[in-house]
């Protein structure tokens, strides 16, 4: 049975799997995680990841309808013609006639945001999206997004692991019923060795990796999208199903937040953050 988190009628598998930086070895990553059991892929036209995701996905023999799949529309494509175009371009790509989530991949300034709002929600209106969000949007401007835009926005997709506190997004994302989708849930890859979550994994018998996973998806709203490209460790980030970390253990990863931890920033582009 796959685990889902559900807003505002998309149903998301609380475990998906991430396509960036992959290269030429995405479309074999994309069909090993479909083989084993991943039913969620997320990915961008900007990871240039796209035609392999694709391949993947017809590699793996899964049906279409099984698979919940994102992509998302790069910053500088936000205008109306520009955001048509590239969503053209990836369900091309990506070999199928819709998505199950549009994302605005990072917000835009030199943008009007009720320009991009409209167009993101036509895209659902017209059937190339099931559902629509974003991604990276701190509160403050996903608040304006809410209200700017004509259909509702199911998630915002954010960087979130152990190290970085996300409680101010998280309160807000609830309280519109939507999804916080964590993204670097492995701290891109730092958080494997890391004592603490060390010690708590050999108490219960699993890798770091998979209970730092296990962390995220425990809390209500929360579904995280690890990375991959060893089909060891993408069984690995997946066989989190078969045990529970209890308030206290919750609690401890909850304390390893720190100030300056956060690893997508990119400079003079990345907004006002919440923290
Ligand atoms: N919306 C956005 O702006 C945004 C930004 C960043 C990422 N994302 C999405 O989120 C996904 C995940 O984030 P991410 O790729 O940056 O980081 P991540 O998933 O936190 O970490 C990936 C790194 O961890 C390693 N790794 C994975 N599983 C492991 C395990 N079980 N044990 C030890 N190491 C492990 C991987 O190496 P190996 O390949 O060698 O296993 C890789 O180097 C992306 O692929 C992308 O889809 C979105």
């Amino acid at each position: 049975m796959i685990v889902k988190a559900s807003a505002h009628g998309a149903d998301i598998p609380v475990i998906g799997f991430g396509t960036s930086m992959l290269g030429g070895k995405a479309a074999e990553a994309v069909a090993t995680a479909l083989k084993v059991g991943y039913r969620h892929i997320d990915a961008a036209r900007k990871y240039g990841t796209e035609d392999g995701v694709g391949d993947g996905i017809r590699a793996s023999g899964v049906a279409r309808g099984d698979i919940f799949l994102t992509t998302k529309v790069s910053h500088e494509n936000l205008h109306t013609a520009d955001f048509v175009r590239s969503t053209q371009t990836s369900l091309k790509a990506l070999q199928v006639d819709y998505v199950d989530l549009l994302l605005v991949h990072w917000p835009n300034p030199a943008i009007p945001l009720a320009e991009t709002m409209d167009v993101v929600a036509r895209m659902k209106r017209e059937g190339l999206t099931r559902h629509i969000g974003v991604a990276n949007f701190p509160t403050a401007l996903l608040d304006e997004a809410i209200h700017l835009c004509p259909e509702p926005l199911v998630t915002d997709q954010v960087e979130y692991h152990a190290n970085l506190d996300q409680t101010t997004m998280l309160n807000f994302l609830r309280r519109h019923d939507m999804i916080l989708t964590a993204y670097c849930p492995l701290g891109r890859g730092r958080l494997v060795n890391d004592p603490a979550i060390g010690a708590i994994a050999r108490r219960k018998g699993k890798t770091i990796a998979q209970v730092a996973l296990r962390w995220l998806i425990q809390q209500p709203n929360v579904v995280a999208i690890p990375r991959s490209s060893n089909p060891q460790r993408i069984a690995e980030n997946f066989d989190i199903f078969d045990f529970t970390l209890s308030d206290e253990e919750l609690s401890e990863i909850a304390a390893l937040r720190r100030a300056g931890s956060r690893i997508a920033d990119p400079a003079g582009r990345a907004p006002a953050w919440d923290e």
